[in-house]
């Protein structure tokens, strides 16, 4: 009997590449080509990259250099690049890995099957760029261990933010029509999904192509589906925010009270050289109307520190917003000139240990607020869906609905992935939750 050939796929960066990783598994599995955990046991290895800070980038051709080796004395095994760098170095990637077998852009996850046929063939395909008409297959996609089904919304971006490769590398903003969206999402919600995530690089920017509908209108149809009991739209834009689209979220109880709003910079001058296009007192503004309309919400920010020209008093700002909004996570980065983009050419470049040094500062006092925060939940009672296992025998894993990261025993019947229980907080700490089943059945011998 003939081995059955194996894929393996190394995922970085945000949750387009998540789902893109998703959708390139589908595609193999529909040919019969089974996915490994192994990278040793694997025909096909694909790396879907990041290229957001330059250090993801780099470690890109080390990783390759790795997968190489595995070569010898398997001649048949394909390696291939995807992802944003994929797109940022093409024809390049296949100069510097003489090994690398071929180059797959993010808009052109849906050719893989046609990409590695042709490299059976002998070629060495450098697939990138923005083709017009691109092939999105909702069977090939492999949501298998999910416990949340992710849908793309929106694609690209047109903000060029000064200091972000993401509209170079995923191309122009492209809407998908809302009748596929509601198709895809009732597709996944019939397969059981309880939780959907609607995804774009700025999410709450779509639009129905040539008409009239917008973000509001979308979140609209698909809240008041059946079945749908979390959703969650990521990442939003502040200054597309509407009031239409913050009614919304007050309206529908199953949009959960948990946002990703990137704000960056606390400092109005700093955000004006980043090019974003609202100022800190807009910003607030936006987050008085969320928290407002949905008094449970929790919000999560992006902030980059160190940007060219960032002064003291620009970062203390930043630390002042952040103490006002009290976010209940930071992501937080040190900025990273990235190219092709505006901001390397600005002024006032940041020497890595003053921003190193704000990057703890930053960390320090969020982890403080974070602390605060949690505790304040302690008694609560949560809807948790469950996202996998925990560490500890006999533990699950889950988020809250403000997505808070909550562990808790199982008692007799674990719940299924992506099923639902209800948790009382017990324990908080900065980062997780720790809580108490409630409607566990009673232990059968006790
Ligand atoms: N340097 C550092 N951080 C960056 N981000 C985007 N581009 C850069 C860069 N050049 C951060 C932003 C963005 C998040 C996904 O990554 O905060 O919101």
């Amino acid at each position: 009997m003939t081995r059955p050939r194996r894929f393996y796929i190394e995922t970085w960066g945000c949750q387009m590449n998540e789902l893109d990783s998703q959708r390139m598994a589908g595609q193999l599995m529909q040919q019969g080509i089974l996915p490994t955990r192994e990278v040793e046991e694997a025909d096909i290895i694909l790396l879907n990259s990041c290229s957001v800070r330059e250090k993801a980038e780099q470690k890109v051709y080390s990783r390759l250099g790795e997968y190489r080796l595995l070569k010898r004395g398997k001649g048949d095994l394909l390696i291939g690049l995807c992802g944003c760098v994929a797109q940022q170095e093409g024809e390049r990637a296949l100069e510097r890995v003489p090994d690398l077998d071929f180059v797959l852009g993010p808009a052109r996850v849906g050719e893989l099957q046609d990409v590695v046929a042709r490299r059976r063939a002998g070629e060495r395909v450098v697939a990138t760029g923005f083709p017009e008409s691109r092939q999105y297959d909702i069977d090939a996609v492999s949501r298998h261990g999910e416990h949340k089904g992710m849908v793309t919304i929106i694609e690209g971006c047109n903000k060029n933010c000064t200091f972000c490769i993401v509209p170079k590398t995923r191309g122009p903003e492209r809407s998908r029509p809302m009748a596929d969206i509601l198709g895809e999402v009732r597709h996944l919600l019939d397969y059981g999904f309880q939780e959907i995530e609607l995804l774009g690089q700025t999410v709450n920017h779509w639009r129905e192509p040539g008409g009239d509908w917008d973000f509001a209108d979308l979140l609209d149809r698909v809240a008041r589906m059946p079945g749908l009991r979390r959703l969650r739209f990521i990442t939003s834009y502040p200054r597309d925010f509407t009031p239409r689209m913050v009614e919304q979220v007050g309206r529908h109880a199953n949009i959960a009270p948990y946002l990703h709003l990137p704000v960056q910079s606390g400092s109005d001058r700093v955000l004006r050289r980043m090019g974003r296009g609202y100022t800190r007192n807009e910003y607030l503004d936006l987050v008085g109307q969320l928290r407002r309309a949905r008094t449970d919400l929790a919000l999560s920010t992006d902030i980059i520190v160190g940007f060219p020209g960032e002064a003291e008093e620009d970062f203390a700002q930043t630390l002042e917003l952040v103490r006002e909004v009290r976010f209940a996570v930071v992501y937080a980065f040190k900025y990273s000139p990235r190219p092709g983009t505006a901001a390397p050419r600005l002024d006032g470049a940041i020497p890595a240990e003053i921003a190193d040094e704000r990057l703890q500062r930053l960390f320090a006092l969020q982890e403080g607020i974070q602390r605060e925060i949690n505790v304040g939940l302690v008694g609560k009672d949560f809807e948790v869906i469950v996202t996998g296992w925990g560490k500890q025998p006999g533990t699950q894993t889950g988020r809250t609905p403000c997505h808070r990261v909550i562990h808790f025993e199982t008692g007799p019947e674990p719940v299924s992935l992506g099923g639902t229980t209800t948790v009382r907080v017990e324990t908080a700490f900065a980062y997780s939750l720790v809580g108490r089943r409630l409607e566990a059945p009673a232990l059968a011998h006790s």
